[in-house]
């Protein structure tokens, strides 16, 4: 079995801030880290048209956010480190998921709706200013997800949705054409930390409260100054609960240092003096990681380079896999003798199942049901569900060797045969 592959993705919009680095970037990085894993961390720039239309800032958004990974220590040796849009084959995924995505569930899609519900709350038409590319972004993301396979998409839960989404596009692919795509699962990590902003919300460019992570260290100065904090004076005890800045702290800190400023708190520091050691500490950190920062934005044309090493390294799997892709939905030379489909195996997502129930005449019945629905065992009636329970156990255990000792307890059915219901006991007795 080959390593697990992680992949996400990063919109280039905006300039990193500390809750970004807190957030992702930094457990990223040391997840790349880990042997056994193969890491994929993209530049979302298709994704970042969505949001917005100036092209200097996508150009210099995506500049910004490269050398803030590189920084950060991202290792380009060791992940796949790419540019969405150096990969044209992940635009031509997307359509060919889109058509097997249903409208209905787009139109389900979080991002999508909030507009709709924000124009509608304003008494506007719920469509206007959305764009198709808003309503088509799962889409796109499932592109990026299922083109290199990946198993484990690290995302914030506001993205739950979207590799549910991306999940089902795999599997409803691969009923249609074999099986050609991983199903992908997010990864949420509970131990990191949501950083608080300036104001003590949630730090988000939305909410205008954040502190860039390269701001120099004159500007950090004056950014920790500007953190909310109650009134009271120093000499009077202060709360850790619910401070912005004991919570800033704790993420740059070690234990000891947070125990130590928590007595601090306690024995009544001044906010300045503890904005002094927010300062320092957080400076510690990102110092070593500026200089090499404000080093490779100098040197756009290095970054330009390392991103179109990565873009072909994920090419050298994008090209055979799309070309995979086309041919199995039928994109592929007139004399090219059709493969037949790979089988489709069985995934969580379509699994056979036994299913127990009473009837009217108050009987006890079982029947197992493929994972398309057909009807491939059907039980005659048991006076107690203990005896139809027995005998679904006997079928997972015994699989269809169980079949003679039960024929009597077995209705027949038309066009099943026992090779179907082997492979269905055997696809069961597989997944668990
Ligand atoms: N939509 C993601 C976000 O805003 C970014 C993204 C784009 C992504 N494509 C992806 C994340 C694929 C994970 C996998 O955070």
């Amino acid at each position: 079995m080959s390593s697990t592959r992680f992949l996400t993705g990063i919109t280039t919009t905006g300039t990193p801030h500390l809750g970004n680095f807190v957030g992702s970037i930094r457990p990223s990085v040391a997840a790349s880290r880990t042997p056994g894993v193969q890491s994929f961390y993209f530049l979302a720039d298709y994704h970042a048209l969505i949001k917005c239309e100036d092209p200097a800032r996508i150009q210099r958004s995506t500049l910004e956010i490269a050398a803030s990974w590189l920084a950060a220590g991202l290792d380009p040796e060791r992940v796949v480190f790419y540019r969405q849009s150096d990969i044209p084959e992940i635009p031509e995924l997307c359509w060919l998921l889109t058509c097997v995505t249903g409208k209905g569930v787009l139109n389900r899609a979080h991002a999508y709706k909030a507009a709709g519900d924000k124009n509608a709350a304003a008494g506007r038409d719920a469509d206007e200013g959305v764009t198709a590319g808003l309503f088509m972004y799962p889409v796109l993301m499932g592109a990026d997800i299922l083109m290199f396979k990946a198993h484990k998409v690290p995302v914030g839960r506001d993205q739950i949705q979207h590799i549910e989404m991306a999940r089902d596009m795999a599997a409803s692919f691969n009923h249609l054409y074999g099986e050609h795509f991983v199903l992908p699962e997010a990864v949420i990590d509970d131990n990191v930390a949501t950083l608080p902003g300036l104001d003590g919300r949630k730090m988000s460019k939305s909410y205008d409260n954040t502190i860039p992570l390269f701001s120099s260290r004159a500007q950090l100065q004056k950014l920790i100054g500007g953190i909310l904090t109650d009134s009271r004076a120093p000499g009077e005890p202060k709360e850790v609960e619910g401070s912005a800045l004991f919570q800033i702290y704790q993420a740059f800190a070690t234990e000891a240092e947070t125990a130590a400023l928590r007595q601090q708190y306690a024995e009544g520091i001044a906010w300045g003096d503890a904005k002094q050691l927010l300062l320092e500490r957080v400076d510690q950190v990102v110092a070593p990681m500026r200089a090499h920062y404000e080093e490779l934005l100098q040197n756009p044309a290095r970054i330009e380079q390392t991103l179109l090493a990565g873009a072909d390294r994920a090419r050298a799997l994008a090209t055979p896999f799309i070309r995979e892709v086309r041919s199995a939905v039928g994109l592929r030379s007139l004399v090219q003798v059709a493969a037949a489909p790979k089988p489709a195996k069985a995934s969580k997502a379509a699994l056979p199942a036994f299913k127990q129930y009473r009837e009217a005449d108050g009987q006890f019945y079982f029947k197992l049901v493929a994972a398309d629905g057909r009807l491939l065992l059907q039980s005659t009636g048991f006076a107690a569900p203990k005896e139809a329970g027995q005998a679904i156990a006997k079928l997972q255990k015994e699989g269809v060797s169980a079949l003679t000792s039960l024929a009597d307890r077995l209705l027949p059915l038309e066009g099943v045969g026992t090779p179907e219901v082997a492979a269905a006991l055997q696809a069961l007795a597989e997944a668990v």
